[in-house]
């Protein structure tokens, strides 16, 4: 065949015009060379990772973005929520399609689609466009489902097991219960926890099965023997007159065709056991269930299981189960294959209905306690005859695993401490009335291994008698529980004190973030007090994840505001009352919350109730002046009180001036002028009235002048003056730290402000009495409740309040993260950030990081010779002001380049003894020369 050159010329130049034109119009194929490196990861629904059962009906995404460019920012994103995954993958966003949206939001973005649907699934995925506005890939693909949104959804009863021995000993026990104060020392009644089944069929291929459930007393689920989650204490703790949570799981996996069956053990709980020191049934004394499960069929069709009078009761083996108390297990009563299909139930009884609360029921809206961690004992000893001691090395809050071999009926008993008295038995006259025992009954035979389902304790000595035999080191095993927040910091110097001081204080956390932020985990108390939350709540937020936590307990606290406005002291209510410092929580938590996430939902959820507060203050503050609110004052200080006026107005200042910010936040600007108005009247009134021109506080205390310059409520002519005053208070007591816990978290950040590091790190380095160097001296592997909770002159102190794990003195960590190490953000949610190490006492080197809501933030600073160096990294999207150790810009090299002429650095200005810059995204390496 003849070739005709000039055809094949016109041919493979109309090609090349043809393709050109695909390209230029196809916007897939145009951007094939210029898709974005910027990648969005890290989907969340409402801080979770896919979760399931919300009930949040315009719930809020977040994703995070990485990229291996510097200074690289987000210009738009496209959100797809689709009604399934198949539509997802063709892109169909069938609930939402954004549609691209400029910006350079990546959180808080709230679901304005198509109304959802309870039990609904959503699909989502996110494309970003960078800085270049090019598009990135679609992210991996999440998903949320929705709960039950409505009352009629639910179609279970509440049932329980109110046996005559049931009914006659909770009835008797709960008309006695005013009367506990006669029959307690005789010890209180605990019942056998109740077990509940039900069998049922299924005959059709199913493509979901979720289960919804919640319980008046704590609950266990078993579906075909298994456990259904990985949740503890669910529903978790609430004012269960007024609302209880359900927990929703996807149980599609353990569904079997033909024969099926659910399981259920109930125990006291928050709703029937003990609380704080209260005593049981403060709720109710009624155990209750209610789950439904429902189950879609491949063919469309539905069907729901759920708790009605089919369902079948009985005792089993676990004889006690009390948060305090401890739980009792007699092996010899279990009933194996109890929550399978097939199992002979004819002797169970028949459920009882109803209940004795009527609460809204929603959906969880923060994390359950989880198993986090295990600790292995470190030693053995023998105190008494057949009387072990487990030493695990760390005080933390959780339960022992046994594992045990010997005869049937063998009983082992265990009991918890967190110190040992000189004997070397276990201390546990601080645990008050809590009994903190558990027992196990063998059956006998193999090796039996046991962790109770309903109880934990506050220990770090686990004393271990009836042992047959002598235990090994692995008879007793350490299981951590706490509410299963995602670590997010992480903290190192090269001074082992400090690093003591940081793990001892996230000890305190995982020990204490207990479904509500409680004071301890040992003694019979385990409440949510408010002044040691708000206290703490900054530090915490560096350590974990705290968004869901808080989302869940502002709740709890709103619930327990009082008809005249006034926050209480404990949420739930535990101890009824207000006191300064303390209701204020019910300002600052949220303040936090929006300062650390951005998050203007709480503001908006709980304004109300905070303009409510700020209501009461006023009614209560003629002259803008606030007598004392309730008696705690500056708690556990030494020696060094602050006049209780004076910490309640200086309150009401800080509470006024946080509105302004909040209402701001959330569009209120007239609202946030007055607000303003109110504080800086406040600020006046508290000068004008405790404040002597010499900058000299009421009282002289070294919590006064902390609070006065820590809350910002001087003007500028008497900070100075107040700080000369601070300084000399601190000299005063001989270097040390005389105050309480309100005043404690703002003493290293306030001397680092007068300039003055050098007195900051003397108080962070002290190991003499009172510093945190001081417990840690005495073998603290957790921060204490007092500065001397313990000491070797004087022993134990008063063991009606000595907690060796509370964590209000470990605000310090908030510090250590923000100045120490340098990592705080610039306004709300970190998205410019700050990045500022303060190098000082012996300290060499210091690393940290923080996984912010936009992503990691990481800091390595270290002094070599002369120089100070530092490695930063910042997440694609945010930008930092750097300082930087150096007496000027010229003296400072960013990855050995003068940093000046350093691609996406500015030199912004001198500062003090500090060169500022500024950065965009990604990884650099200062050095300065000093
Ligand atoms: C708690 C504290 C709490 C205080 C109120 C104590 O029993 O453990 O941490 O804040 O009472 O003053």
């Amino acid at each position: 065949m003849k070739i005709n050159r000039d055809r094949f010329l016109k041919w493979i130049i109309s090609g090349a015009i043809g393709f050109g034109i695909l390209v230029l119009f196809n916007p897939d194929l145009s951007q094939a060379e210029e898709i974005s490196q910027l990648t969005a990861s890290r989907l969340r629904c409402e801080y979770r990772f896919d979760p399931l059962g919300i009930d949040e009906t315009r719930p809020r995404l977040d994703w995070m973005l990485s990229s291996p460019v510097r200074g690289e920012r987000q210009s738009g994103y496209r959100i797809l929520v689709a009604t399934s995954r198949k539509n997802l993958d063709r892109s169909q966003g069938d609930l939402w399609d954004s549609g691209k949206v400029s910006g350079d939001d990546t959180a808080q973005i709230v679901y304005p689609g198509k109304p959802l649907a309870s039990g609904q699934e959503c699909f989502w995925k996110v494309m970003v466009w960078d800085a270049k506005a090019r598009a990135s890939e679609w992210s991996e693909p999440a998903k949320w489902s929705m709960g039950l949104l409505a009352k009629e959804d639910w179609k279970a009863d509440w049932i329980g097991s109110d046996s005559f021995w049931h009914k006659l000993s909770r009835e008797a026990y709960f008309l006695l219960t005013p009367f506990q104060f006669l029959y307690q020392p005789f010890g209180k009644i605990y019942l056998p926890c109740p077990y509940l089944r039900k069998s049922f069929s299924v005959s059709k291929p199913v493509k979901r099965a979720t289960i919804y459930a919640t319980s008046l007393g704590i609950y266990e689920l078993y579906l075909n023997g298994e456990r259904v989650g990985e949740d503890f204490f669910t529903p978790g703790w609430t004012d269960y007159r007024i609302r209880v949570y359900y927990q929703s799981y996807d149980v599609t996996e353990m569904i079997r065709s033909g024969e099926n069956a659910l399981g259920a053990i109930l125990s006291d709980g928050w709703y029937a056991g003990n609380i704080a020191s209260k005593g049981q049934r403060v709720y109710g004394s009624r155990l209750r269930l209610k789950a439904q499960l429902q189950l879609e069929y491949a063919d469309g069709s539905t069907e729901i299981v759920a708790t009605d009078q089919s369902w079948s009761a009985t005792d089993g083996a676990i004889r006690e189960a009390d948060i305090q108390a401890g739980e009792s297990y007699d092996a010899r009563l279990e009933m194996p294959g109890w929550s399978e299909p097939g199992f002979d139930d004819r002797a169970w009884k028949p459920v009882d209905l109803g209940a004795e609360v009527s609460p809204l029921i929603q959906s969880y809206p923060g994390i359950p306690v989880r198993r986090t961690g295990e600790v292995k004992p470190v030693s053995i000893s023998e105190p008494k005859p057949g009387v072990y001691v487990f030493h695990l090395g760390q005080n933390f809050a959780g339960r022992a695993r046994l594992k045990v071999r010997g005869k049937r009926g063998d009983k082992v008993t265990l009991r918890f401490a967190e110190m040992l008295n000189p004997d070397g038995t276990i201390y546990t006259t601080n645990l008050r009335s809590a009994r903190a025992t558990d027992t196990y009954i063998l059956k006998g035979g193999a090796t039996e291994l046991w962790e109770p389902s309903f109880t934990y304790h506050g220990f770090q000595y686990v004393e271990v008698a009836g042992y047959p035999g002598k235990p090994e080191l692995d008879a007793i095993t350490g299981i951590v529980l706490h509410s299963g927040l995602a670590i997010t910091g992480s903290f190192e110097t090269s001074n082992p004190l400090v690093n003591k001081i940081y793990s001892n204080l996230l000890w305190g956390q995982r020990s204490n973030y207990f479904e509500v932020p409680t004071d301890c985990p040992q003694r019979d108390e385990r409440a949510g007090w408010m002044g040691d939350a708000q206290i703490f709540i900054r530090t915490a937020s560096y350590n974990m994840d705290i968004a869901p936590f808080f989302t869940k307990w502002m709740i709890d606290v709103d619930d327990a505001q009082l008809p005249d406005g006034a926050f209480q002291n404990t949420s739930p209510t535990a101890y009824a009352g207000k006191a300064a410092g303390w209701a204020d929580a019910g300002v600052i938590c949220p303040w936090t919350i929006y300062r650390v996430y951005g998050d203007t939902r709480i503001i908006e959820k709980h304004y109300p109730a905070m303009a409510k507060y700020l209501e009461f203050m006023k009614a209560r503050s003629p002259e803008d002046l606030s007598p004392a609110l309730g008696a705690y004052g500056d708690w556990l200080n030494i020696n060094d009180p602050t006049p209780q006026d004076f910490i309640t107005t200086a309150y009401y200042g800080l509470d006024a001036e946080l509105m302004s910010e909040m209402a701001q936040a959330i569009g209120k600007p007239e609202d946030a002028s007055q607000y303003l108005e109110m504080s800086g009247k406040i600020k006046e009134a508290f000068s004008g009235s405790f404040v002597s021109s010499e900058g000299g506080v009421k009282g002289d205390s070294q919590t006064g002048y902390l609070m006065a310059l820590g809350f910002g409520l001087l003007p500028a002519d008497l900070r100075a003056k107040a700080g000369e005053n601070l300084l000399r208070r601190i000299q005063e007591s001989d270097w040390c730290i005389s105050s309480g816990f309100l005043g404690a978290k703002y003493i290293m950040p306030v001397l680092t402000e007068l300039g003055r590091l050098d007195i900051a790190y003397r108080l962070l380095l002290n190991t003499r009495y009172p510093s945190w160097g001081y417990s840690i001296n005495q073998g603290a592997t957790t921060i204490w409740e007092r500065w001397n909770s313990y000491t070797k002159e004087n022993g134990f102190n008063d063991p009606g309040m000595n907690s060796f794990n509370h964590y209000a003195f470990g605000s310090v960590g908030e510090w250590l993260f923000s100045s120490l190490a340098g990592i705080d953000t610039d306004g709300p949610g970190f998205k410019n950030i700050v990045i500022h190490p303060h190098p000082g006492g012996d300290l060499t080197w210091a690393k940290a990081s923080y996984d912010s809501i936009r992503g990691p933030i990481t800091v390595f600073w270290k002094l070599e010779q002369d120089e100070f160096k530092l490695e930063v990294s910042i997440p694609a999207n945010t930008s930092a002001t750097v300082y930087i150790p150096a007496p000027g810009p010229d003296s400072v090299a960013e990855s050995n380049v003068p940093a000046k002429s350093s691609s996406g650095v500015k030199f912004l200005r001198m500062e003090q003894e500090s060169s500022v810059w500024e950065i965009g995204s990604g990884k650099y390496s200062f050095a300065a020369r000093q």
